[in-house]
């Protein structure tokens, strides 16, 4: 199965920013993670960032028109919790979208406690640092394979 694992705004400086929150893994090092899991499995990922939510969309636009992969692992940073645009791109597309975030959203900041996104999703894992992404494979794996 292919993968893709998208990351939005700010999700650049994971490992960088608020280690506290976020850890000191980059960016780099959980896509190797992910990588090396997908291997294991005779799986594959592809990975995307942007800080434009417009990149975004067109990013899972381009995944659906050109069936680019079978499941999509989305941490869309901040536009979680706001951005109708993402939201309504996940609706128009066929292909199951896993919720992913590093921390525990819901047990932060109150406007972290609404996600405009998790109606259209098919799951949603927080908390667990870089294992987020692992345990969203492996959700996503499970619903594709039934
Ligand atoms: C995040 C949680 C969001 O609330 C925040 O805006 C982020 C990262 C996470 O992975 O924990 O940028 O999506």
């Amino acid at each position: 199965m292919k993968f893709l694992v998208i990351n939005g705004v700010n999700l650049n400086l994971t490992g960088k920013r608020e280690k506290g929150v976020y850890g000191t893994a980059t960016l780099a090092d959980i896509n190797a993670k992910i990588s090396a899991f997908c291997a294991q499995n005779g799986d594959s990922a592809e990975f995307y960032q942007s800080n434009i939510e417009g990149e975004l969309v067109n990013k899972l636009h381009e995944a659906f028109l050109n069936k680019t992969c079978d499941g999509i692992l989305l941490n869309a940073g901040a536009f979680t919790h706001y951005s109708y645009a993402l939201r309504d791109a996940i609706a128009s597309i066929d292909i199951p979208v896993a919720e992913v975030h590093i921390s525990n959203v819901h047990a932060r900041d109150e406007f972290r406690h609404k996600s405009v996104i998790s109606q259209v999703c098919k799951g949603v894992v927080c908390g667990f640092g870089s294992a987020s992404y692992i345990a969203a494979i492996v959700g996503l794996k499970e619903t594709l394979t039934k």
